[in-house]
C-alpha cells in the first residue's frame, strides 16, 4: 500500500509530464491571445460552496466529493470543480467594481470520487476559463471558440461539439412541470437517482447514463421546446455567431450537463475514439451562480477541458508532441582535476543560459560518452589535464562526428552558435 498510489491517482513520471506541460503550455498561450489572465484558487474549500454552487441534487455533491474535517471541525473539500471556486473569488475580491467583463482561466487539478476507468481518475487535470459580466452571446460563442482552437492548436481533429440551450429559471419550471406530468406514469420504474432528480431537477433525468431510463424517457419532452422567447433568442445568437466563425456544431437537446449552475448554452466536445470517457471538455452559461455564492447577480460562461483525455485523443489519434529540447551540452572531464574545472564550466554555462550536465558518478570517459549519447546531448565537451593546461577544450559535435580545439574562454560563445 505505501508503494502505491491511492486508487484513480497516477504519477506523471518524466516520460509523460512534458507532454502535460506542453498541452498546459498551448493553453496559457491561447488564453493570453484572447485575453484572459490566471487565476490560482486553493485546492480545498469549504464544502458549502460546492453544496450550494454545483447543487445538492449532483452527482458531484451527493456521491463523488473529497469531504473532510479539519482540526477545527470545518468541513472542507478538495476542488471538486473549477467554476464556484471561480465564482467565490469574483465574490470575495469584489471584482464587479473592476472594468468588466472579468476573462479568468486556471489549470487545476480536479477531485472526484468516481469508479475509476480509462480517462477516468479520482484526481484529474482541467484546464478551464470563466468569463464574468457579460449577457452577450459572443461571449458563449468566445468561450467554444477558444476550447476549439485549443484542441485545434493541438492537432486534434476527431472531435464533435455538441450545444444546447437549458433555458433560464422560468423556462426550466415550465419544462420541469411538463417533464413530470410526462413521467409519473414511469416515475417508479426510473433509478433510485432520477427519482430523487424528480423532485428536486427533474431536468436531469434526460441526463441519465442508466439505459431503462434512457428508454423510458425517450420521448420525454425536451427543455428546448420550452423555452422562453428570450432564451430562444440568446441561443439563436450564439448558434449564429459560431456558424460565421466556421464552428461546426451539432445541437443535441438532450444534453443538460451535470452541474445544476446551467442557464442557457451548455455544450460539450466529444471526442470520437477515447472510449466511453469520451468527453474531453464541457461548460456552459451559467446566470445565477455568482448571486447563488453570495454575490451581486453578474452573468458568467465558461468551460472545463480534461487534460488527461486530451491526452488520451492525442495518443488515438497519432498526434506527435515535440519532444523535450535536447540537452546543449555534456562536459565529459578525465582524472579529478579536469571533473572539478568541469563541474565549475557547467556551471557558467548554465548561468549563461545552456542546457549542461556533467557525469556525478566517476565514470570512465567511455561511459561518459555513452551517457552522453543517452543524454541526446547535442554536443560534448572534453576536457582533460592536457586540454586544461592549453586552456583549450575539445569539442565533438555529436550529429555530424565533428571535433574542434576551443580556448576555454571562448566556449560559451562559440556554444551560443
Ligand atoms: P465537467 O463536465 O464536470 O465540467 O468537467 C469538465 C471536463 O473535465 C470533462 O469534460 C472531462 O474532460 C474532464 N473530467 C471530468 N471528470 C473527470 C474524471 N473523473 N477523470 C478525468 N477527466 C474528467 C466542469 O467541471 C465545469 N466546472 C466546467 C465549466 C466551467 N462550466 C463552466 N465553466
Amino acid at each position: 500500500m505505501l508503494t502505491t498510489s491511492p486508487r484513480g491517482t497516477q504519477d506523471i513520471l518524466p516520460g509523460q509530464s512534458y507532454k502535460f506541460q506542453y498541452v498546459e503550455d498551448t493553453f496559457r498561450d491561447l488564453c493570453r491571445r484572447f485575453g484572459y489572465q490566471e487565476i490560482r484558487t486553493p485546492v480545498f474549500e469549504h464544502t458549502e460552496l460546492f453544496q450550494r454552487g454545483v447543487g445538492e441534487a449532483t452527482d458531484i455533491v451527493q456521491k463523488e466529493m473529497y469531504t473532510f474535517s479539519d482540526r477545527s471541525n470545518r468541513s472542507l473539500t478538495l476542488k471538486a470543480e473549477g467554476t464556484a471556486p471561480a465564482a467565490r473569488a469574483f465574490v470575495e475580491h469584489n471584482m464587479q467594481a473592476l472594468t468588466q467583463p472579468i476573462k479568468l482561466f486556471y489549470i487545476t487539478p480536479v477531485f472526484r470520487y468516481e469508479r475509476p476507468q480509462a480517462g477516468r481518475y479520482r484526481q484529474h487535470e482541467q484546464c478551464g476559463v470563466e468569463l464574468f459580466g457579460t449577457l452577450s452571446p459572443q461571449g458563449d460563442a468566445e468561450v467554444i471558440i477558444l476550447a476549439d482552437s485549443f484542441y485545434r492548436q493541438l492537432g486534434l481533429s476527431h472531435y464533435e461539439l455538441f450545444i444546447n440551450s437549458v433555458g433560464c429559471p422560468t423556462c426550466r419550471a415550465t419544462h420541469g412541470e411538463a417533464l413530470r406530468q410526462a413521467l409519473g406514469e414511469v416515475l417508479t420504474d426510473l433509478c433510485t437517482d432520477c427519482r430523487a432528480r424528480y423532485d428536486r431537477n427533474p431536468m436531469r433525468i434526460l441526463d441519465c447514463k442508466n439505459e431503462r431510463c434512457q428508454e423510458l424517457t425517450v420521448n420525454a419532452p425536451t427543455v428546448r421546446a420550452h423555452l422562453c422567447p428570450e432564451c430562444e433568442g440568446h441561443y439563436a445568437q450564439v448558434k449564429q455567431t459560431l456558424s460565421d466563425s466556421s464552428i461546426s456544431y451539432k445541437e443535441n437537446p438532450r444534453l443538460v450537463r451535470g452541474l445544476d449552475y446551467y442557464t442557457h448554452t451548455a455544450f460539450e466536445f466529444i471526442s470520437t475514439g477515447i472510449g466511453a470517457q469520451s468527453a474531453i471538455g464541457g461548460g456552459g452559461r451559467y446566470n445565477g451562480l455568482i448571486e447563488t455564492v453570495g454575490g451581486q447577480p453578474t452573468p458568467g460562461v465558461g468551460f472545463g477541458l480534461g487534460v488527461e483525455r486530451i491526452l488520451l485523443a492525442i495518443e488515438m489519434e497519432g498526434v506527435k508532441i515535440p519532444e523535450p529540447q535536447p540537452l546543449d551540452v555534456f562536459v565529459a572531464a578525465l582524472g579529478a582535476t579536469a571533473s572539478q574545472a568541469g563541474f565549475s564550466l557547467v556551471q557558467k554555462l548554465r548561468r549563461a543560459g545552456l542546457s549542461a550536465e556533467k557525469d556525478l558518478l566517476d565514470r570512465s570517459l567511455k561511459a561518459q560518452l555513452k551517457f552522453a549519447g543517452k543524454l541526446n546531448a547535442k554536443r560534448v565537451i572534453i576536457l582533460g589535464e592536457d586540454e586544461l593546461t592549453r586552456g583549450i577544450a575539445a569539442v565533438k559535435d555529436m550529429a555530424s562526428g565533428e571535433q574542434q580545439e576551443i580556448a576555454l574562454a571562448d566556449l560559451e560563445q562559440a556554444l551560443r552558435k
